[in-house]
């Protein structure tokens, strides 16, 4: 037997479903308790001690006895003036009295000539009793001897003090929560490539969590930073030696220095890969807010101006996003730059919502076979050599950068066919 329906009445939240542990048992308990003992202990209580009541009103009531009046003052009954005028239509009690029922239930079963009873409050019963022809009496007497006590009062109580613990768990629980909100909080900015101050805090086991992941992210900052260095190291230091090649072919004569020349400049434009590759998102410090199809069109309009067959199509909504211009500038010139190489004319589109950005850009190219996208996301993969003959020396960094700074903003770089242009589809897609 599965529960898989149940999942879809479950709270979502950790909050939600930590109280429905502790208040479902509690309220089940809570009427299991109420009903067992209100309808067992005080039905039974009540009905004997209204029975005991009926059992002295008969005696006095008996023909048999002379002197009425002062065995009603022993046992405390009082005989009220009254008139058949005065019997009220139905028995009276309070919505709230149950074991009221059950008073007027037994008297009505064991005082004989029992007409209508009226409980006024907690501590005054009347009852009207007619015999045979004779006239109507009015006996009153103290509740108190008639039920043990007023079970609403244990109903009462019982609803305040639910209330008032559920009060407290509730904040006891949401204190217990908070320091698990932080750590998801700090996770999820850290995915997006964003550092938030955090110091684990709460239950142990939420702090080992939080150990674990300042462990985690400190772990990923050194690897990031040792690849950044190391990258622009080598390229760094492969430049010197580049411009002394340089000087010294600038010597030859021209048959020999072209080839060569054009040798050194395809070096030069693989290290600027390089370089480009090791900054990834390290550059542009922190994210700034940034408005958006703004920010689009400038980039557009830059390539355009450099002479890129590129421009802005679509625009669906507007508003301001959190990035790295610097790197998300990178990541579109990339996909433009591609778009331009593989194919003849470019498109781009921005989509913004509530929840998420997705810039599109498109182009008229032979596409990348499905499943070849995710090679083509690698670094230093280039497909099809045919295809990159003459489209002068990639070296396969594109793609793979664009996804790296897709990622570090907490998004996706996606690929697929273009609907409109049939060639290369490409959405850098960023939660907002
Ligand atoms: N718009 C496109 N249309 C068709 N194929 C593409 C497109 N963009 C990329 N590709 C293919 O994916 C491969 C990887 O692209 P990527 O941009 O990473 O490298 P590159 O363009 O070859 O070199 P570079 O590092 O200079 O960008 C390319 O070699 C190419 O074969
Ligand atoms: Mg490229």
């Amino acid at each position: 037997m599965t529960f898989e329906w149940l999942k879809r009445y479950m709270p979502d939240g950790l909050y939600g479903r930590a109280a429905l542990i502790l208040v479902l048992p509690v309220v089940t308990l809570q009427l299991v308790v109420s009903v067992v003992f209100i309808q067992r202990h005080f039905e039974g209580v009540t009905e004997q001690m209204t029975r005991e009541i009926a059992r002295q009103i008969n005696t006095v009531l008996d023909p048999e006895w002379d002197d009425d009046a002062r065995l009603a003052e022993r046992l405390s009954l009082d005989f009220l003036p009254t008139s058949a005028a005065q019997v009220p239509e139905a028995h009276i009690r309070r919505w709230y009295d149950f074991s009221g029922i059950v008073v007027i239930r037994t008297l009505d079963q064991h005082v004989v000539g029992f007409q209508r009873a009226h409980l006024v409050d907690d501590w005054t019963v009347h009852i009207w009793v007619q015999r045979g022809n004779e006239p109507v009496q009015m006996i009153e007497f103290n509740r108190k001897r008639a039920s043990a006590s007023n079970p609403h009062q244990l109903l009462v109580n019982m609803v305040v003090f639910g209330a008032l613990m559920t009060l407290i768990a509730y904040l006891y629980l949401r204190n217990q929560l908070r320091p698990i909100k932080r750590l998801a909080k700090a996770s999820e900015a850290f995915g997006r490539g964003r550092h938030v101050a955090y110091s684990p805090s709460g239950a142990i086991e939420v702090r080992a969590a939080g150990h674990a992941f300042l462990d985690m992210r400190a772990r990923i900052e050194r690897q990031i930073e040792q690849r950044t260095m190391m990258l622009s190291g080598i390229s760094h230091d492969l430049r010197t030696p580049l411009t002394r090649l340089r000087l010294s072919v600038s010597m030859l004569d021209d048959t020999e220095r072209e080839p060569l020349e054009r040798d050194i400049d395809d070096m030069q434009k693989l290290i600027d890969a390089f370089l480009d590759f090791a900054r990834g998102n390290a550059d542009s410090a922190q994210p700034e807010p940034t408005d958006m199809p703004g920010f689009a069109q400038e980039i557009v309009d830059d390539c355009a101006r450099a002479g890129v067959p590129v421009s802005l199509v679509d625009v669906d909504g507007a508003g301001q996003v959190t990035l790295r211009q610097t790197a998300l500038r990178r990541a579109l010139e990339n996909l433009i730059g591609n778009a331009e190489r593989y194919g003849t004319h470019c498109e781009v589109s921005v989509a913004l919502t509530e929840k998420s950005l997705r810039i599109r850009v498109e182009d008229d190219g032979p596409g990348i076979a499905a499943g070849q996208r995710g090679a083509a996301l690698r670094p230093f993969v280039r497909l099809d050599p045919a295809r990159n003959q003459d489209s002068g020396t990639g070296v396969g960094l594109g793609l793979a950068i664009a996804a790296d700074i897709a990622r570090g903003h907490g998004g996706v770089l996606r690929l697929g066919v273009s609907e409109t242009l049939g060639g290369l589809r490409a959405d850098i897609v960023i939660a907002r």
